[in-house]
This record gives C-alpha cells, structure tokens and sequence, in this order.
C-alpha cells in the first residue's frame, strides 16, 4: 500500500505514454522552445510494464494511459493489451482523433471509460485551438464510442472568451447524449501564459449555466476530481474541476509517471525521482516509489497558495502540461 505522510492512500496511476501530440493547443504546449524527448530517454514498451507490475504489486487499482497523446505511440495496441492482464481498471484521457482506428483494441482490453478532450463545438475555433482541421473526427469519435457502450467524459479546459459562449451549448448536448461533460479551470504549467486573470472559477461558469437551466448537485465520490452536476431528465451530466478555485487534493489518491520514467507525486510536483534509471541500473524501484509518496506535499505540490489570486506563476517550477500528461 502506497500511503503518504496524510494518510492518503495512493491506488491510481497515470502513465504518460508519449510527450509526442498531433495537435497543438497552446494552452497545453509551450510555443517557445518545445523540444521533444529523444526515443531512449523514454520508457520502451518493456519497461512500462515492469514499472507497471511493480505500482501494481504496490497496490495501484487503476491505470490511465495519457501522453501527450498516448494514441500516438505506435505500440499502443500492444502495451494496453498487455496492462490488461494486471488485475487493475484500464482507461485514458485521449484528444479522440484516433480513437476509430484502435476501438477493438479498447474493447478487447475491458476498457470501460474514456475520457475525450474537447474545448469548443466550434468548428473554426477548433481549428484555431489545436491548429488541426478534426474537429468533425473527434466528434464522430466520440458518437463511436457512445455506439460502442462505452462511458464517454469529455474535457473542456474552460478558456477565458470562450467558455462563456459555449458553455450552454455543452450543457445542451448533455440532453440527448449520454456524456459527462467536465469544464476544467485553467491551471498554470510551464510555457502557458497562466494569469489569474485568464481563470473562469466553476462559480462563474455555475451561473451562466443557471441563467438557462434547473439543475440539481450530484453526489461526489471521495477520490473525484470533479464536481458533478445535472440537468434534470437529461441524458448526460456536467461537472467542474476546480483546482484553482478550490481544490480537492485531501482526497488525492494519484500518482504519475512520466513518459521519461519519473515518478511524479502531484500535477504541480516539482520534486521528480528517476524510476527509469534505477531501473536499468537494477536499483530498488520499490523503495524509490515509497520513498517519493512518503515526501508528497499536502496539497498542490507544495508550489502555490490555495488562494489562485495569490498564485506567482513565475515561482511555480514545473513541466509543461505536454510533458505531463494531466
Ligand atoms: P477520472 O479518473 O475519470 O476521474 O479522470 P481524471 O479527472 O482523473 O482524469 P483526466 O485525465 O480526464 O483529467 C481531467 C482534468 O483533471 C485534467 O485537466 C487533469 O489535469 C485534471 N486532473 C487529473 N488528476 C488531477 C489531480 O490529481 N489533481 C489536479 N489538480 N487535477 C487533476
Ligand atoms: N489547465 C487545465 N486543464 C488542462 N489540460 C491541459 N492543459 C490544461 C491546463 N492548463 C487538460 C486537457 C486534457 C486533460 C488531460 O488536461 O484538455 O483534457
Ligand atoms: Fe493531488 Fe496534487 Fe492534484 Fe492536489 S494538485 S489533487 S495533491 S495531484
């Protein structure tokens, strides 16, 4: 069991797969010096396994793949295929452009849930958002895998000029559809232009969404990143994820690993212990993984004040959301 000085227990990885992405959305990639990560720095296939058994000998439950964009890396079939025979529950966060070409490998792999990023239903300003002309590929993708019987959360990073005018339309689509929408508040990374300013709270957004509709709260579980919302008779729900306006790191129960081996206890870590090299070096991985959840910080990495008014974007040292993985 992988417990930290809070007590909190630590059963849900997210292992980045790649740093590589086929879109470009800048509030997630730095447009400045963006360099990718050489192929052996990154964990080869063989070696995200053995990290994997190892997290899961340590109790892990749950696994989500995410990258970059982990469909990009070409042995994805075959590491998904392979995690599945870990006694643990698979998923990933995906930006939903390729999902057509691997959705018999999710299903044969048990993949219950998929979570789907998408920022505007806006065809140009998809376009201008990532600088990819898919936006009628995602969507179809994500009507795929509706048809397919899987569960289907969508992500909206909640941007400041747009979210305001969509975020109706988003709830609306929650009518007929299935889905469980999340709008996300923007949070500071490396290279994205973080501003307090730039922030629309789950507050705000709450109101503009009341304006229209009747809405009721849902129950939240203990280890969710979202608060959860819907409209009554509603196919679908919507919910908000508030790290900035109030954050839920007391139920954390994640840890992350990077698509170069490091062990990442929180989004906002900055402290990263190097699980790749000790173990091609044959060093005890398992007492690096204690060792790392035993320094977790109580709440958002240790890096800013709960108040995001106060928040000094400068001050913060971390990656870039790219290279994170979310
Ligand atoms: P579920 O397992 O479906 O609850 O997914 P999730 O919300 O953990 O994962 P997803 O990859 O869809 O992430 C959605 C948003 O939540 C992203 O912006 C993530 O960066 C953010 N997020 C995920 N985990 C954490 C976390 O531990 N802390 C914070 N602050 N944000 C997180
Ligand atoms: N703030 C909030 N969410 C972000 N994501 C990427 N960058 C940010 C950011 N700066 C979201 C993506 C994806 C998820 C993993 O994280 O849209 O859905
Ligand atoms: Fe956990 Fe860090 Fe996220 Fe808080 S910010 S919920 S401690 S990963």
């Amino acid at each position: 069991m992988l417990q930290d000085s809070f007590g909190r227990v630590h059963d849900y990885l997210r292992i980045s797969l790649t740093d590589h992405c086929n879109f470009r959305c800048t509030y997630c990639m730095p447009q400045e010096e963006m360099e990718w990560m050489p192929q052996s720095k990154l964990m080869s296939k063989e070696e995200i396994l053995t990290l994997a058994e190892t997290f899961v000998g340590l109790g892990v439950k749950k696994i989500r793949l995410t990258g970059g964009e982990p469909l990009v890396r070409k042995e994805f079939p075959e590491i998904l295929e392979r995690l599945a025979a870990f006694p643990v529950e698979l998923t990933l966060t995906t930006n939903g452009v390729l999902i057509h070409k691997h959705i018999e490998v999710l299903k044969k792999a048990g993949v219950r849930s998929v979570n789907v990023s998408l920022d505007t239903l806006n065809r140009e300003k998809f376009l201008k958002l990532t600088r990819r002309d898919q936006f009628d590929r995602v969507w179809e993708n994500m009507l795929l895998l509706l048809r397919e019987g899987f569960r289907v959360k969508v992500n909206a990073v909640a941007l400041h000029g747009l979210i305001e005018e969509e975020i109706c339309d988003f709830v609306a689509m929650t009518e007929r559809l299935p889905i469980h929408m999340r709008f996300i508040e923007f949070m500071p990374f490396a290279g994205n232009h973080w501003q307090s300013k730039k922030v629309v709270t789950a507050a705000q957004m709450l109101d503009l969404v009341k304006e229209k509709y009747e809405i009721v709260k849902l129950e939240d579980k203990k280890h969710d990143t979202a608060k959860k919302y819907k409209v009554p008779g509603f196919e679908g729900t919507f919910a908000f994820i508030t790290t900035m306006s109030e954050n839920f790191c007391a139920g954390c129960n994640r840890i992350r690993l990077t698509a170069d081996g490091k062990i990442k206890n929180c989004l906002f870590g900055k402290e990263e212990l190097d699980l790749l090299i000790a173990l091609r070096r044959g060093e005890n991985v398992e007492e690096i993984i204690r060792l790392s959840i035993s320094r977790k910080h109580k709440a958002l990495g240790g890096q800013f004040d709960p108040d995001y008014l106060k928040a000094n974007p400068e001050a913060i040292e971390n990656r870039s959301m790219i290279k994170i993985g979310g």
